[in-house]
């Protein structure tokens, strides 16, 4: 029998290794040299046309966090924010202190439903944060056109979105701020890790100063023959700096982070051709670039998800599902009266099944072998 194929693992090599141990061996393991390397890459990658700034940070939720601070979001402005995602979209509104007002989804994408979010505009209304979900770029021309309507501030969640692209452009061009995650299942994986980049520098520099207490940017060479020992706290901050030993796995993964994308496609196009047709999957198109951090399924109405699920796993195969929505949890449940028509249904069918750079082919047959045969 297969053994257990996850529903993703990093695909880590020699080389990620052999770096780590090198910045081990540097002696300089916090935020330095390792972590503007990958910035700069990082800007480098993702640049179409004007330049793109790029803060490292310890997650997309940190990056989440400081992104609504530097766009001065505050106690008392609305928030609007798509019900299908994870806790942290949320969450870092609600530690603002400013109202998650959460939004509807399409039905083919699973991403927010621009025409449901423009409804929910009010004139607290300060920003909203749309998510890029299982790695398919939102509408963003229809966001952006809104954003410029009624002056909103967009932060993109690009948590699973890192090498996406809308049209020609890879996400991190669009909008004010975007944040990425390189938590350990994403496609490019540092363990734990994020970023946020803008066309805007001030705002990433004032981020910057956000992640490190509000401490002034000399602080990091402080400890460098040229530093000086006097810091200065400008303002609060919080501290959700990068280190050097996850940048140098995040340097790697940035340098094949296209074949790794690559891999995901193929794996998703064999998902697509052999799985059977009773199954629906979200909407591709060869308009934009798809990145599949997640590749979900939704079963006929006729099997049962958790029955299903629970099948896999007897076949060694690990499934999970992205997500629940945000208002069907307890902590957001009765702060919203919208109508979640399209979440709702959505939920009760859909699950993800095995989807990252480094399943071998024997696994993505495998894996299709046997949803076929539960399916029937
Ligand atoms: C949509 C979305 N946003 C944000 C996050 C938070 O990312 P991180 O773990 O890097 O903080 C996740 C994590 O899985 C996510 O799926």
């Amino acid at each position: 029998m297969i053994n257990f194929i996850p529903l993703a693992k990093p695909d880590i090599g020699d080389d990620e290794i052999n770096l780590v141990v090198d910045t081990i061996k540097s002696g300089w393991l916090t935020t330095g040299p390792k972590v503007t390397e990958f910035e700069n890459a990082l800007s480098e990658y993702l640049k179409y046309d004007d330049e793109i700034y790029s803060l490292g940070l310890n997650s997309c939720t940190s990056a989440l966090f400081l992104a609504l601070l530097a766009l001065d979001v505050k106690v008392g402005d609305e928030v609007i924010v798509p019900t299908w995602t994870f806790a942290a979209t949320a969450q870092v509104v609600d530690w603002i202190g400013a109202k998650v007002v959460l939004c509807d989804i399409e039905e083919d994408t699973l991403n927010i439903d621009v025409h449901k979010a423009k409804k929910l505009i009010t004139d607290k209304t300060k920003a909203i944060i749309p998510v890029h979900i299982a790695g398919y770029p939102c509408d963003i021309q229809a966001i952006s056109d809104l954003a410029k309507k009624y002056n909103l501030k967009v932060i993109e969640d690009a948590a699973h979105a890192i090498g996406t692209s809308y049209k020609d452009k890879k996400i991190g061009n669009f909008s004010d701020i975007t944040c990425f995650s390189f938590y350990a299942t994403k496609n490019l994986a540092m363990g734990e890790g994020g970023a946020a980049v803008s066309k805007d520098k001030e705002l990433i520099e004032k981020m910057r100063k956000l992640s490190y207490f509000g401490i002034n940017k000399e602080a990091f060479k402080r400890y460098e023959k040229a530093g000086r020992w006097y810091y200065d706290i400008e303002e609060i901050g919080y501290k959700a700096n990068l280190d050097s030993l996850h940048a140098a796995l995040g340097i790697i993964q940035l340098n094949k982070l296209d074949k790794m994308n690559k891999r995901r496609r193929y794996i998703a196009s064999y998902y697509r051709k052999n799985l059977t047709n009773k199954l629906t999957f979200n909407k591709d198109s060869d308009e934009h670039s798809h990145t599949y951090h997640l590749f979900p399924i939704r079963l006929p109405k006729n099997i049962n998800r958790d029955d299903f699920i629970e099948e896999l796993k007897e076949n060694n195969i690990g499934a999970s599902v992205h997500f629940i929505p945000l208002h069907l949890h307890t902590f957001y449940k009765n702060r919203s009266d919208n109508n979640f028509e399209v979440a709702d249904r959505v939920f009760d069918t859909i699950l993800s099944i095995p989807m990252c750079s480094a399943m071998s082919d024997e696994e993505v047959e495998y894996v299709v072998k046997t949803i076929n045969k539960i399916v029937g």
